[in-house]
């Protein structure tokens, strides 16, 4: 039995999805516990292309059970498209549930999310624009409609007509916007309610009769250490908790039921919306990385924002979510690049900085230092062991693992489940992420990828 984190070890979009769906094989129960919509995850199975906002990638396989936690946030049109579309490709939903206690993304949040990033002009966030923010908003002020509020019509009319003539003051005061007719918002509500209603389950129980059963459990996450509300780069930021306590959190979960925590990062770095990215690439090595890794995001089709590797954010993903390995992405990637780099820390007002900086305006002054590597010059993508890898993508690997003192138990080199290299069991492999002062590693004793 092992309990496992799954996590974005940098701005989202890591490849979280081909991770969870190839851990998946091994699961019982898959669970998303944080965030929205605003997630994409591209899973490729035998050449058949799936892309996922809200349900859990594990849904793929027929018996793994499938649970939409209590603190994502439900946008109900987006989730019956994708059991629309899932079941239109022969993928049966028959296993899904969704948490009562989940917060549910109303339009006037979607309007909102639009108008205040409008208004906030240059210093807008580049969010989704699925109304996530404002939804979170609404619960931490006690405005949310939960999932299980839309069960029962006569709480959800009451609760709704009241919320809705308080949001269109914001709506027509503030943004000059037209209000909302409530009734029309409820019969819309109701009828996605209908349909829900099968999936709807207490998931903190399901998910806690699962531990107590010693079922295998895969904590599917969304967005990005760095996009995280508390320790992200505030204000450019998601507004839940994408790190690994938030997967607890977002479970209903103590943690001493997890076992293992797995971040994923891709072998250089992209980024959606605004924000410093010190290691960003405005040149033609950045329109590279972006057409060969097809670095369009999954959910708004904007293009993601190309750099080199940033060890530096590395080492904060490793310590903040304790992470006992990485999963490393998109190797292939960087097939044709003649040199690579990696940053390796910061120079910051003329000192060198080895943590990443709380300060926004701060964080925007680092500029990267450099460690740089010859490229490979080859192809990798049908590389199935180390052995198959050029010396030059091993020793990136090396390297990586080095500075980041946490083994690559994973390394993927394309979208298809198969073009993946299991460098160690990522689940049941030893626990290293605990270091001493030294930075050796307080349990066991070698990284994976050695020197010889
Ligand atoms: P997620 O949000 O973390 O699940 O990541 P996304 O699915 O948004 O973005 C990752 C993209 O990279 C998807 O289109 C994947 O199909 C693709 N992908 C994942 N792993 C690899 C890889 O190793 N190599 C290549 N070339 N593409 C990959
Ligand atoms: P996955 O799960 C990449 C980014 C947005 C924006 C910021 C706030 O696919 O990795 P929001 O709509 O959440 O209020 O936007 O967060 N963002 C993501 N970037 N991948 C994601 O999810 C993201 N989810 C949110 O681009 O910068
Ligand atoms: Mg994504």
């Amino acid at each position: 039995m092992a309990n496992v984190i799954v996590i974005g070890a940098q701005w989202g979009d890591e490849g979280k999805g081909k991770i969870t769906d190839l851990l998946s094989r091994s699961a019982d129960v898959v669970v998303r516990s944080q965030g929205g919509v605003n997630a994409g995850h591209t899973i490729v199975v035998q050449g058949q292309i799936f892309k996922l906002h809200l349900i859990p990638s594990g849904i793929l396989y027929s018996d793994t059970e499938c649970i939409i936690g209590s603190g994502t946030v439900i946008d109900p049109q987006v989730v019956l498209e994708e059991i629309d579309q899932l079941e239109a490709l022969g993928v049966s939903t028959k296993n899904l549930m969704i948490a009562q206690t989940a917060h549910v993304t109303m339009p006037y949040h979607r309007i909102i999310d639009r108008a205040s990033e409008e208004r906030r002009g240059d210093r807008k966030i580049g969010t989704t624009g699925r109304g996530i923010g404002p939804t979170y908003a609404d619960k931490s002020e006690r405005t949310g409609i939960r999932v299980i509020d839309l069960m029962d019509e006569s709480d959800l009319r009451q609760k709704l007509e009241w919320t809705i003539n308080y949001k269109n003051v914001i709506l027509e005061k503030l943004y000059n916007l037209s209000p909302l007719e409530p009734e029309a918002v409820i019969q819309e509500y109701l009828g996605y309610a209908k349909r829900l209603r099968s999936y709807v389950v207490d998931s903190s129980l399901k998910i806690y009769e699962a531990i107590e059963k010693r079922k295998n459990i895969l904590f599917e996450g969304a967005q990005g250490t760095l996009l995280d509300l508390d320790h992200g780069t505030y204000p450019y930021v998601t507004s839940s908790s994408p790190i690994a306590g938030g997967a607890c959190v977002g479970a209903g979960i103590g943690p001493t039921a997890i076992d293992r925590v797995i971040g994923v990062a891709k072998a250089y770095t992209t980024r959606v919306g605004e924000g410093p990215f010190p290691s960003e690439l405005d040149d033609e090595i950045g329109q590279l990385l972006c057409d060969i890794g097809a670095e369009f995001g999954t959910t708004t089709g904007r293009r993601r924002r190309c750099g080199w590797f940033d060890a530096v954010i590395g080492r904060y993903a490793v310590r903040i979510n304790g992470l006992d390995c990485l999963a490393i992405t998109k190797l292939d990637v960087l097939d044709s690049v003649d040199e690579i780099k990696v940053c390796v820390a910061y120079e910051l007002d003329g000192t060198t900085c080895d943590h990443l900086p709380s300060n926004a305006s701060q964080f925007a002054r680092c500029k990267p230092i450099y460690k740089t590597m010859p490229g490979w010059k080859q192809p990798t993508t049908h590389c199935r062991s180390l052995d198959d890898l050029p010396k030059q993508a091993l020793d990136y690997l090396k390297f990586l693992a080095e500075l980041m003192k946490v083994p690559i138990a994973i390394v993927s080199l394309g979208a298809s489940r198969d073009q993946t290299i299991i460098v160690e069991d990522p689940i049941h492999g030893p626990k290293r992420a605990l270091l001493d002062a030294n930075g050796t590693p307080l349990l066991g004793d070698k990284l994976p990828v050695t020197s010889e």
